[in-house]
This record gives C-alpha cells, sequence and structure tokens, in this order.
C-alpha cells in the first residue's frame, strides 16, 4: 500500500513497472498526505495496515532555506500523524512494526576527521535538518512512552536512478547533458557520503526483517568524497558514454555562493548495521556512479517529463486534486 501526497517530486512513472506487475493484487496506491488524519486513519482500516515505512518527507535542503514551512508541516506534523494513527490503530499489539526513516543530517556538520555513531548527539543546522530531528524524536518517544515498536535509520547521502533532478549528482549529469552551468557551491570541499539507492533499501527491509524493535541504524555508503571531485568522476563518465569530451564539460563547471550554513563534512559509522545485521553495500562508488548515469542516458522521456513539469498536471488528472 503506497501513500504519496505526488508533490513536485512524487513521480508515478517511477512505479510504472510495480503498477503494470502487481496494481490490485500486490500492490495499491493512493494520493494522501500524511497530515490528513481521516484519510490516514481510513487506510489504516480499509487495508489492515500492520507494517508501516516511513519514506515521506520534505528532503532537499536548499527548498527547506527558502521555504522551511513544509518541512515542518510533512515532516514534523505528517511524522506525529502516522505515529498517532498507528498507535491508535494498533492499541498495543507487539506484532506490527513502524520503521521511520531518516538523515545523518540529524548530527549536524563534522570537521576534517570522526565519524558519527547512533549515539551521536542530535545538533541540526538546516529548516530540513532540524525538521527530520524533531520526527526522530516524535518516534522515539512514541517507543519510549507508548511501546509503539519503532524501528529508525539514519542514512547519508542516497544517489542513483529516479532522482529527481534537484539533488546533486542527477542536477549535475541533467545539466552536463543539456549543457547549463554546473553550480558548485563556496568552494567545493564539502564532503558528502554517497549510498547507492538500492543498498539503503536493501538495509531498511533487512532491519524491518530482523531487527527488535526499539533500534536505531546509520546505513552509509563509506563513499566520503569532496563535490568537486564527484563532478570530475561524473565528468570523466559522461564524457566516455556520450560525444561531449572531458574539457567542454569542465568548462560548465561554476563556482557560485555558498548555500547559508552549508554543513561542511557528514560521515556515519555504520558497524552496527554490518555487524548486528550482516549488511553490506553491493555496489561500489564507481560502478553506482555508472550505473545512475547510464540510468539517465537510457530514460531522456522521464526526464523531459520531470524537467516540463508536465506531470503535474497528468497527476492531477490521473490522481484528484490535492486536499
Ligand atoms: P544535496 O544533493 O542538496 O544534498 P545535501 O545538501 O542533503 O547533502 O547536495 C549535496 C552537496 O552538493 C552539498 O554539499 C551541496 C552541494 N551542491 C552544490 O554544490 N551544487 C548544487 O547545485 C547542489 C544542489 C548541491
Amino acid at each position: 500500500m503506497n501513500v504519496d501526497s505526488l508533490t513536485y517530486a512524487g513521480n508515478p512513472d517511477n512505479l510504472s513497472t510495480v503498477h503494470a506487475r502487481f496494481a490490485g493484487s500486490r500492490f495499491f496506491f493512493e494520493r494522501g498526505d500524511i497530515c490528513d488524519r481521516l484519510h490516514i486513519e481510513s487506510i489504516f482500516k480499509t487495508y489492515e495496515i500492520d507494517t508501516v515505512v516511513h519514506f515521506a518527507a520534505e528532503s532537499h535542503v536548499d527548498r527547506s532555506i527558502l521555504a522551511p514551512e513544509a518541512f515542518v508541516r510533512t515532516n514534523v506534523l505528517g511524522t506525529f500523524v502516522l505515529l498517532d494513527v498507528a498507535r491508535c490503530s494498533w492499541k498495543g499489539r507487539d506484532d506490527v512494526l513502524f520503521h521511520h526513516v531518516s538523515t545523518d543530517e540529524v548530527f549536524g556538520s563534522l570537521g576534517n576527521s570522526g565519524k558519527f555513531l547512533e549515539t551521536a548527539p542530535y545538533n541540526p543546522r538546516s529548516p530540513y535538518s532540524a525538521s527530520k530531528a524533531s520526527s526522530d524524536h516524535l518516534a522515539k518517544a512514541y517507543d519510549y512512552t507508548y511501546g509503539l515498536p519503532i524501528t529508525l535509520s539514519n542514512c547519508s547521502n542516497n544517489y542513483g536512478p529516479y532522482q529527481f533532478p534537484e539533488k546533486f549528482i542527477p542536477l549535475m549529469i541533467l545539466n552536463m547533458l543539456e549543457g547549463k552551468p554546473l553550480p558548485v557551491y563556496g568552494d567545493g570541499k564539502n564532503i558528502r557520503d554517497w549510498l547507492y539507492v538500492g543498498d539503503h533499501n536493501a538495509a531498511v527491509w533487512l532491519i524491518m526483517q530482523k531487527s527488535k524493535s526499539g533500534e536505531c541504524y546509520n546505513i552509509g555508503g563509506e563513499n566520503e568524497c569532496e563535490n568537486i571531485s564527484v563532478l570530475n568522476k561524473l565528468i570523466e563518465i559522461v564524457a566516455e558514454r556520450s560525444r561531449k569530451k572531458v574539457p567542454e564539460l569542465r568548462s560548465l563547471i561554476s563556482y557560485v555562493r555558498d548555500r547559508p550554513g552549508h554543513d561542511r563534512r557528514y560521515a556515519i559509522n555504520c558497524d552496527k548495521i554490518k555487524n548486528r545485521l550482516g549488511w553490506r553495500q553491493s555496489v561500489s562508488f564507481d560502478e553506482g556512479l555508472q550505473a545512475t548515469v547510464d540510468w539517465y542516458l537510457a530514460n531522456p522521456a522521464w526526464i523531459a517529463r520531470v524537467r516540463s513539469g508536465e506531470y503535474l498536471k497528468w497527476i492531477d488528472a490521473n490522481y484528484g486534486a490535492r486536499s
């Protein structure tokens, strides 16, 4: 049962293969807002929900700086509604699970060394990370206070197919293909730890199957890389796979004004999920980047639709306008 409010980054095209194979038998979709309590309650009843995997969130830091309200609404209030409907529907059952998906950004920014453990103090610094930190605290509070069976994961930066081209990696690939400038914030030396989306999903699935409730896990790619190095890797791959030349692509790099409060470095220690649950990353950073570039090259129709914004009109026509 997939509930999605299909705002600007939610795209039914991303699930067309699942729809085609399983719609009406093993897959159901409803357009819905997690802040809409009545709708969430009716979904819990109709589909006899016993497990929630809560991926729904506003997730883009730049947007949270420009317009923070949607972040507080969806990430804080929406998480509260989901938790509270689960609590009221499940009434003390222990054969149920609420998995909350979160981010390493709740721990704040690191200097040149060190990594965050699951026990690191929270120190969010953007409206986005503050809203996610708040949702983590609510999830933990529902475990401590009401005994709601909760698991929680904090992941590093995801990348891979289907990612909306506002995030660094798809934005850079698409801008290269379109010959547009490649905006690098500040000195380009901020560090992120890149996690392939398939590895992230496998980790979440493993936690849901194997973990006892009340546990938190860090999920990282163990691929720390400066933004400018990521961009140079992407330039090499795009040049190799298209008619574009490396110097032509490099000339598109444009250093721009830094993001306000730009966190310098994120890195998490993910030994807990490796040691306790046996999870491993399956894709190296180079393989993952190549697969990602190949996916965007192979899907021009998806890109054209996402870039045009046309799919938003199509969503309203097919799924009903948002309440
Ligand atoms: P982003 O994909 O927005 O993820 P997050 O801010 O959650 O880490 O950005 C990844 C890094 O890339 C971050 O250090 C900001 C930087 N960045 C740019 O330099 N230029 C851009 O156009 C974007 C979107 C991000």
